[in-house]
């Protein structure tokens, strides 16, 4: 599938952001461990979402869906601690199955952890937490098997602030005999969320947020009912897009504070950035000018933001410098921008950008999904019409990501093939 697209057009008008999906990921996995029926709210329509719920259904979880936004969970009946379909190998988040598993069950089988391809993204520090809390780990035809007789409470320190670590050690912790604590753990939001998700659910977690996570084990996990968190990368990519379209753009349900890092990069590139409770408003400049990023974990700049800070920069005056310091294989939205005229090298984990002011419409291609996200960006503030290919990668995480984008003004639709471009072209004009 792809989008095809107009560029020229400045985005203006409100959009609300939806729940957060990397949030969800981990609330959802955390709501299996009751054998009592849990509610999660704002769940975000995505298809990373259904492929989870759907892998749920596979090893008896039972799933009811009262509306888009909400599921109702029971996992007393889940019949096996194996989860190895190829629903789970679509995503990377299933690995929290085996943080989820290992706490309520002592066992958990569980293919390796797909998702965007976006460097290396190894899992020994979840493994050698789940060692420390007592686990035997081993591999077998790709999938991760841990098994503890018992599992204990422990000391663990992160050799880096993962959010998948930090999460799925959570989740086993939360049912471990005992005390853990995590230190140099991740402080991204989510994490914050699925600690209270947990907590809402009997545990005892204190200090998500903070470098130091403790955790004291609970026998048993009861039912409950959750509202995620709004998307802080979503809210983000709107932000960027008043940016990068020039246009004005207010962003509905924002937790103000999980937006700093991203404000503080549009005003000193020369937007306005206003703070109204929880919403934000970005009004682009017709001239805004190039500055450094670092991507680093939270409170710093987000790397999943990096793609849409590359298509600022290709369109700010001088010239600006992305250091990606999480992931090492985060640049190869670069080649698609070239396409579009865009002067940017990269060399390893650094990428120059000569901001030019202007785009070209190209059909590019897709490479992941917050890199999907902002060449599509790049296409609405380019001359004339793109195509991005490749855009299951963008409807993993982005709830109608086009349609609300239209409701700002874009011209943009979704194509199966170059009959359907055609007949965007001909009612475009
Ligand atoms: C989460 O990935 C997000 N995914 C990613 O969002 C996000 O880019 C990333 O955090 C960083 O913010 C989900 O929440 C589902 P990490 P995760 O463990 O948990 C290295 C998106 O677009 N590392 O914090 O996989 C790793 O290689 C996605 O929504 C180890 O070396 O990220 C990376 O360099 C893409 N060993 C760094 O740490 C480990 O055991 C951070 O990874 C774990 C991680």
């Amino acid at each position: 599938m792809k989008y095809v697209m107009k560029g020229g057009i400045p985005l203006v008008g409100e959009v609300t952001v939806s729940g957060a999906k990397n949030a969800a990921l981990g609330v959802l996995t955390a709501a299996i461990m009751a054998d009592e029926t849990v509610t999660v709210e704002n769940l975000p329509d995505v298809m990373d979402i259904k492929v989870l719920l759907s892998a749920f259904e596979e090893i008896g979880v039972a799933v009811e869906r009262p509306s888009r936004h909400k599921a109702r969970l029971n996992g007393a009946n889940i019949f096996s601690a194996c989860a190895d379909s190829d629903n789970m190998k679509k995503i990377r988040a299933s690995y929290y199955l085996l943080g989820a598993l290992l706490g309520k069950y002592h066992h958990a089988e569980v293919a390796l952890p797909g998702g965007c391809n976006i460097g290396t993204r190894p899992i020994d520090q979840h493994l050698k937490g789940f060692r420390l809390l007592g686990a035997d780990v081993s591999m077998k035809d790709g999938k991760v098997i841990l098994d503890a007789r018992e599992l204990h409470g422990a000391h663990i320190y992160l050799d880096m602030a993962s959010v998948g670590a930090t999460i799925n050690l959570m989740l086993a912790a939360a049912m471990a005999k005992g005390n853990t604590i995590i230190e140099n753990a991740a402080k991204e939001p989510h994490i914050v969320d699925v600690a209270n998700m947990l907590n809402s659910m009997g545990a005892s977690i204190k200090g998500a947020g903070m470098d130091v996570i403790r955790i004291k084990g609970v026998d048993r996990l009861h039912g409950s009912e959750y509202m995620i968190i709004p998307d802080q990368i979503e809210a983000g990519t709107f932000m960027m897009a008043a940016a990068i379209t020039r246009g004005d753009i207010l962003v509905r349900n924002i937790i103000p504070q999980h937006m700093d890092a991203i404000s503080a990069k549009l005003i000193e590139m020369g937007c306005e950035v206003t703070e109204l409770g929880s919403a934000i408003r970005v009004t682009g400049k017709p001239n805004f000018y190039a500055c450094n990023v670092k991507t680093l974990p939270y409170p710093g700049f987000p790397t999943d933001m990096q793609p849409l800070m590359g298509v600022c920069l290709s369109l700010a005056e001088g010239t600006g410098i992305i250091t990606e310091s999480i992931y090492e294989n985060r640049f190869k939205y670069v080649d698609e921008l070239a396409k579009m005229g865009v002067d940017a090298e990269v060399r390893g984990t650094v990428a120059v950008f000569k901001g030019s002011g202007i785009l070209r419409g190209a059909e590019v291609n897709a490479p992941d999904l917050r890199a999907g996200a902002a060449l599509v960006l790049a296409g609405l503030a380019a001359d004339g019409y793109s195509v991005v290919n490749n855009i299951e990668y963008v409807l993993r995480g982005y709830e109608d990501f086009d349609g609300k984008l239209r409701e700002l003004g874009a011209e943009i639709a979704v194509a199966e093939d170059d009959r359907d471009i055609h007949k965007f072209k001909m009612r475009v004009g």
